[in-house]
């Protein structure tokens, strides 16, 4: 936990950036594919309408450049001042090289280093874990953490119970060493349990699909997901979560300014928020316009409020996802 100098050293967001397609997709839009609703897909999931990637035109990689791009422009500064860049995706459009690599070069930040970070929905929370320990063991001085997928790219639109919730986008920020130790991450889980991972997979070829998986007509190479075992999951992994890190850290409801959640149904939002009695006004939710952007919904999700001037220096947050491996992860986190 030292600077270069050796003396102990904090973190700090110097700042933030997001980017979603211009293509917006409403519940109706999706009515017109497939055999569902408006009323249906707001009911069960909170969603409205999501964003989708036009092919040609739009990316997972352009969404996370342009995404880490707004971030260092919003801290004032460029790629070269970056000594790492840390993406978190399942949708990258190939494992080499890692978009982390492309992105990286798009904004001149060689030699930093670069990679892609696989955690599924948990990817931004792990990143900015990670890069918050990367930077307090002083090897590192300043991160770009990138959270994005293009869920619209693994979608099987012929599906309606896994192809309604998702959506497209990134969200980014830029991590800097700070001579404030107290600042950054104060108590943070990266934790994981592989067991159930059938429940939520993006199967690459028909072997990679377990025996004893329901038939589903989903088409391989597009996500597949038991709804309802993933409900179940995210509705108790969500409430543990919290509940561990306020244990741990001795912080009730009250020291918490924002919990930024991973958006990923609003009853599994509201369940939480009613089981530990957290206001609205400290749960943001933006899940009606974006759907569930995967890696991308955290990151997204920061900058908005970060931009609505909701976050302020001193004040502490908390950063909660879980998702696909299963993956889940927390960050107290003091501004
Ligand atoms: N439109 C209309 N009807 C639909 C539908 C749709 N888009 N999708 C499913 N249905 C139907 C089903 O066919 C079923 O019909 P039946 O009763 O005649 O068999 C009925 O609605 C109920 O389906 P079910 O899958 O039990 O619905 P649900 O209440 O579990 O809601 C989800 C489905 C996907 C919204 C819900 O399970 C969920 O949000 N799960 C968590 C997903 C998640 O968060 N994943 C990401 C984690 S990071």
């Amino acid at each position: 936990m030292t600077s270069e100098s050796g003396f102990p050293c904090g973190v700090r967001i110097a700042g933030t950036g997001s980017a979603v397609p211009q293509k917006v997709l409403t519940n109706s839009d999706l009515a017109e594919m497939m055999d569902t609703s408006d009323e249906w897909i707001r009911k069960r999931t909170g969603i409205a309408e999501r964003r989708v990637c036009t092919p040609g035109k739009e990316s997972a990689f352009t969404l996370q450049r342009d995404s880490l791009r707004r971030a260092l422009d919003d801290a004032g500064m460029k790629g070269s001042d970056l000594d790492l860049i840390i993406v978190a995706s399942v949708t990258s459009e190939m494992t080499c090289p890692s978009n982390a690599c492309r992105v990286a070069t798009a904004l001149d930040a060689a030699p930093a280093g670069a990679f892609d970070l696989v955690a599924a929905c948990s990817g931004f929370v792990y990143a900015m874990n990670l890069a918050d320990t990367l930077i307090r063991s002083g090897r590192h001085k300043a991160i770009g953490v990138v959270g994005c997928d293009a869920m619209s790219s693994v979608l099987d639109y012929s599906e309606r119970s896994v192809s309604i919730l998702f959506g497209d986008a990134a969200g980014a920020a830029v991590l800097v060493r700070d001579d404030d130790p107290n600042k950054g991450s104060i108590y943070q889980t990266i934790q994981a349990d592989g067991e159930s991972w059938p429940s939520l997979f993006l199967p690459r070829k028909e072997e990679d699909i377990p025996p004893d998986s329901p038939d589903v007509p989903v088409e391989i190479g597009k996500l597949r997901m038991e709804g309802r075992d993933v409900y179940r999951f995210a509705v108790s992994k969500f409430k543990d979560v919290i509940e561990d890190a306020m244990e741990s850290t001795g912080l009730t409801v009250d020291d918490i300014s924002q919990f930024i959640c991973h958006q990923s149904n609003v009853r599994i939002i509201e369940s939480a928020k009613e089981k530990l009695g957290l206001p609205d006004e400290k749960v943001y939710v933006n899940i009606e316009r974006y759907g569930n952007s995967s890696a991308g919904s955290v990151g997204l999700c920061l900058d908005e409020i970060r931009r609505d001037g909701k976050l302020k220096e001193g004040e502490t947050i908390m950063f909660v996802a879980f998702g696909g491996g299963l993956t889940w992860s927390s960050s107290v986190w003091n501004l």
